[in-house]
């Protein structure tokens, strides 16, 4: 246990020359009598709310409920409002800001009086952004995910966020809604604050981070507006208060069977492709090195269990009503390593001690899963030297071991400006082909992966192809389609190479990718291939151009993934 004097806090306040004395004058400026902060652990709040921000709208009201628990556990809340990553109004992607957060996270942590950290977010990007920079800071850390918001509505219809506005999108393209029934779906998709509801990625995200043990037992499946998300923000409060005292680092949860208890999961969960570059982004900054093969292999023996959409029928609240994560981890016990840490102090085993599934079919038991094998498969072959995924459980599976024309699209201008092109000569057989969209070349891997199926085909009644391209997928989209071909077109990447009419054969069952092509003739056109210019000259675009790592690297800047020196600030 530590003691007052060992508190990190304490260099700012607590001694005796002309700083301190600075310090302790600010912070009656702030309002606040020595005997309220002298000698307590300083917690930091850092709050992705913003106005800009849907799912995180009620996190401003959240912080409150943080701060209760922290007074009551005898700490010193301070509330710091960090850059909000929005999926939705972000452009051209949030991801190219993740790593910008993350350093945010990192440095306010280091270079403040903070010996603790609460961590609010839960839209996409933020939750891996957010732990990315606590595990570089290291820091006693706990995350408080914002949760989903409500399902959505529709003339009685349950909606998913994602899901069904790219699904009712497509009936619109063929002419089967019209405006009216349109503006309904815009009312009735999202109907109240919390992240995406559909096994996307802010779901997918915020139950990794619980069970890497950065969360209290079950709050990453509670509904944002639900009242236990109050309580499970005061707790969290009351918690990390603790944490600091035991000393309780966040080096001291996440170690390498964390992250391998966070992949089985996310493959049970069925979750989205991109927890793939998340995980190896952010285990990376644990000091723990973790690779495609890692998912390949656990997501061989892991069932999906989780019955939520993209991939399956229900959504988190369902899941939350049926149990929740706690529910799900306790049928997988036997993959789990259920003696390691959490922020509770104890194993994980503990947290589990209660867990019950209340809905079988949202929640399925082993010797009836949703899919028997995790719910993403990793591709190699000459078109993927470095790898690519494919989230092959929301495919039609007659396209999973399929052979087709290539029609390449240089970017997304090219696509959306073409896709509708009947002189394209698409059919149902066509591979699509986007490149220009990776980690340079989008930048940022956009969400474009979910290549738009041409009008003429969603008239016929065709509803997936095979789309192949270097950019993510939004975890709530659906269909086969092949992400993150790494290396990216951008830097020369096999994917530049593709031309019309040429054969690709995409085969899940053996985890291939090949372009039909000879070696000499690839050859051929490598040599008269002319690297792009350079996007941005200044700002953050130059520096994240200069530093970005591939897909298959988690897209780290390469000097936060690496170790080495970073000293504590000298606090006089
Ligand atoms: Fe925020 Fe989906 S838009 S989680």
């Amino acid at each position: 246990m530590k003691a007052p004097e060992d508190l990190r806090s304490h260099r700012w306040f607590g001694g005796d020359d002309l700083r301190n004395f600075s310090h302790r004058t600010r912070a009656r400026q702030l309002g606040y009598e020595p005997e309220e902060h002298l000698g307590k652990p300083v917690i930091g709040i850092l709050n992705t709310w913003s106005d800009i921000n849907p799912c995180h709208q009620h996190l401003r009201e959240r912080a409150e409920q943080v701060k209760r628990g922290v007074w009551q556990a005898g700490g010193f809340p301070l509330e710091f409002p960090v850059a909000t990553l929005s999926e939705t109004y972000q452009k051209p992607t949030p991801m190219l800001y993740r790593n910008l957060l993350a350093m945010e996270t990192e440095e306010l942590l280091r270079s403040y009086p903070v010996d603790g950290a609460v961590l609010m977010g839960g839209c996409d990007k933020t939750t891996p952004a957010l732990l990315m920079g606590a595990a570089s800071a290291g820091l006693p850390s706990i995350f408080v995910p914002a949760g989903p918001m409500l399902r959505g509505n529709w003339r009685g219809e349950v909606l998913g966020s994602g899901t069904d506005m790219w699904k009712y999108w497509d009936e619109r393209r063929a002419g089967r809604i019209g405006d009216r029934e349109l503006a309904e779906l815009e009312r009735g998709l999202a109907r109240s604050p919390g992240h995406c509801m559909t096994m996307g990625t802010a779901s997918t995200m915020t139950s990794a981070a619980e069970v890497l043990g950065l969360t209290l037992p079950g709050a990453a499946s509670i509904p944002a507006v639900d009242s236990a998300h109050h309580r499970m923000a005061a707790a969290s409060g009351a918690r990390i208060v603790g944490m600091v005292w035991e000393d309780l680092t966040i080096a001291k949860v996440l170690d390498e069977r964390a992250y391998a208890d966070a992949i089985t999961t996310v493959l049970a969960l069925g979750g989205s492709t991109n927890a793939v570059i998340h995980l190896i982004a952010m285990a990376g900054r644990s000091g723990i090195s973790l690779s495609l093969k890692d998912f390949d292999e656990i997501a061989r023996r892991v069932p999906v269990l989780a019955n939520i959409r993209p991939g399956g029928d229900w959504l988190m609240e369902d899941f939350y009503y049926a149990g929740g994560l706690p529910g799900l981890l306790s049928r997988l016990t036997d993959l789990l390593h259920l003696d390691r840490i959490t922020v509770t102090g104890q194993p994980l085993a503990d947290s589990l001690a209660d867990a019950r599934v209340h809905n079988d079919d949202v929640i399925r038991p082993r010797d009836n899963p949703v899919a028997s094998e995790g719910g993403v498969a990793v591709l190699h072959g000459n078109l993927a030297p470095g790898g690519a995924v494919i989230k092959h459980i929301a495919a039609d599976p007659a396209l999973l071991s399929h052979t087709g024309p290539a029609v390449v699209f240089d970017n997304y201008k090219d696509l959306k400006k073409r896709i509708d092109d009947p002189a394209l000569g698409i059919t149902a057989d066509s591979v699509l082909v986007l490149r220009g969209s990776g980690p340079l070349g989008g930048p940022g891997m956009p969400e474009y992966g979910m290549l738009p199926i041409p009008a003429h085909l969603l008239e016929q009644g065709v509803r997936d192809m095979v789309r192949i391209s270097d950019a993510r997928m939004s975890g709530t989209s659906y269909g086969a389609c092949v992400l993150h071909v790494a290396p990216e077109s951008h830097v020369g990447g096999p994917l530049a190479l593709v031309r019309d009419g040429d054969l690709i054969t995409l085969d899940v069952p053996s985890r291939t990718l090949q372009l039909q092509v000879e070696d000499a003739e690839l050859e051929r056109r490598r040599a008269s291939w002319a690297a792009p210019a350079p996007r941005f000259e200044r700002g953050y675009g130059a520096l994240y151009a200069e530093h970005i790592t591939q897909a298959d690297e988690g897209c780290d800047f390469d000097f936060l993934a690496r170790a080495g020196a970073n000293p504590e600030p000298d606090a006089g």
